[in-house]
């Protein structure tokens, strides 16, 4: 089997490491991929929002499985587009990766299925979504731009002043575009967050692995919203006892609406939870793996993945084996110094042999490029140090140890992913 993964990014190498597992697969192909990535899978430089460019190279290399993950193309439609060339995919098609495209269509899902989440109400005009927010006269308030927005389209409000500039920022300055064009304001959740990513063929679903992301720049959750600096995953906080309502109140619930709405999702559908006084809330749908918990997922799965892709896409994912390791697993992320705004990109990385690994971690690549047989950073993320282990602890020994090593000049990392959790665990 020759198999395109589409993206450039940690989630996809972790995608990648994980299906060259399965005998099946003979060779992988990545679009466009990255430096490291090129130790595992033959590089093509086409763009991942590039639908076009993408269906031809599919067809050009008679590739026999196409696995799409980022959102863009998701939401464009990449999976529609290969799909009637002939070319099997893992992924939604664009009507059902429309719960990540459009928050107000995920809340109304929510709504209409009493599927347990944040109140809240949808705006087209920031005037109207301002008067709700001095009516409600609580904060902080929530002020989300409907569209996607690269992770960052979600403001919370501390007071009037910053709900008025929220909504500025999104609908009238509209810093992610179209993206702005309608806002949901909701009720601000308080609780312990946990990502929860599920194989579904939209029928039958299956959890993986629960995870945390760490998703500010700084230790102590200070600084900016980032794309997540790190992760672990099982989350202690997530229970079999939660878990079990979950599954019963927000899982299957969420694949019988959108089946209901003519919106069938197959692929992996990521539900972003809050873990609440009054029982697990869904904060978020992603239509994909999310980055960086597939680091620390995929490696805990001791299936076949590309088994179960197929199956999810063939409608046999229930007799399809999805089984777990009991380990755990935490992943380290490496960011250029002034991410998530600007930074610099070309430093030379050191630590890592001739494939871009090193001892003791698996060495996902996010931003680095290969020149002349060195790897250079080339991007916010560059790299994620994962490890495995029979404790968290254990395995966040071992990420750490490896950050010492593998170093590039303005290196910036967090130094406490999965601190807190140890200690409450
Ligand atoms: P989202 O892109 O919807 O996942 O939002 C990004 C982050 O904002 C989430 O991971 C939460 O930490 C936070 N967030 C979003 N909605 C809420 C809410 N209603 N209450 C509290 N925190 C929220
Ligand atoms: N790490 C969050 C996401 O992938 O959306």
């Amino acid at each position: 089997m020759r198999i395109l993964v589409v993206g450039s990014g940690g989630r996809e190498h972790a995608v990648i490491r994980k299906l060259k597992e399965s005998p099946e697969v003979t060779e992988m192909i990545c679009a466009p991929g990255n430096g490291g990535i090129s130790a595992d899978a033959e590089c093509i430089n086409v763009k991942a929002t590039d639908i076009e460019g993408m269906v031809k190279l599919a067809l050009e290399k008679q590739v026999d499985f196409c696995v799409v993950t980022p959102d863009d193309p998701l939401a464009m439609g990449m999976v529609d587009a290969m799909e009637e060339k002939g070319i099997p995919c893992f992924g939604p098609n664009k009507k059902a990766a429309i719960i990540e495209a459009s928050k107000a269509f995920s809340k109304d899902l929510m709504k209409k299925y009493s599927i347990p989440t944040a109140a809240y109400e949808i705006f087209d005009e920031p005037d109207k979504a301002m008067a709700y927010i001095k009516e409600k006269n609580q904060y902080p308030a929530v002020v989300k731009a409907d569209g996607l927005a690269l992770g960052k389209g979600v403001l919370i409000a501390q007071n009037e002043k910053e709900a008025e500039e929220a909504l500025k920022e999104l609908m009238i300055d509209k810093a992610f575009g179209d993206s702005g064009n309608q806002v949901v304001v909701e009720e601000f959740m308080t609780g312990v967050e946990v990502s929860v990513l599920a194989f579904t063929d939209g029928n039958t679903i299956k959890p993986m692995v629960s995870s945390m992301d760490h998703k500010r720049a700084n230790d102590n959750d200070e600084g900016l919203n980032t794309g997540g600096m790190g992760t672990i995953a099982p989350s202690p906080f997530y229970t079999p006892e939660i878990a079990q309502r979950c599954m019963d109140e927000i899982f299957v619930p969420t694949i019988q609406a959108l089946a209901k709405e003519g919106r069938t999702f197959k692929g992996c559908l990521y539900f972003g939870l809050m873990l609440t006084k009054e029982g697990p809330k869904a904060v978020e749908y992603n239509c994909r793996f999310g980055d960086p918990e597939t680091q620390v997922v995929l490696p805990l799965l001791k299936s076949d993945l590309f088994k179960i892709m197929k199956a999810t896409r063939e409608g046999t994912l229930e007799e399809t084996e999805v089984e777990w390791s009991d380990k755990a697993c935490a992943c380290v992320i490496e960011a250029s110094g002034g991410y998530p705004e600007s930074y610099k990109k070309g430093y030379e990385i050191h630590g890592l042999d001739e494939n871009g690994q090193h001892q003791g971690v698996i060495v996902y690549h996010a931003g680095t490029k290969k020149e002349d047989g060195k790897f250079y950073t080339n991007g916010g993320r560059v790299l994620g140090l994962t490890a495995i282990g029979n404790t968290l602890g254990e395995a966040l020994e071992q990420s750490y140890a490896a950050v010492k090593e593998v170093t590039f000049t303005d290196m910036h990392y967090r130094t406490d992913i999965g601190r807190k959790i140890k200690e409450a665990a």
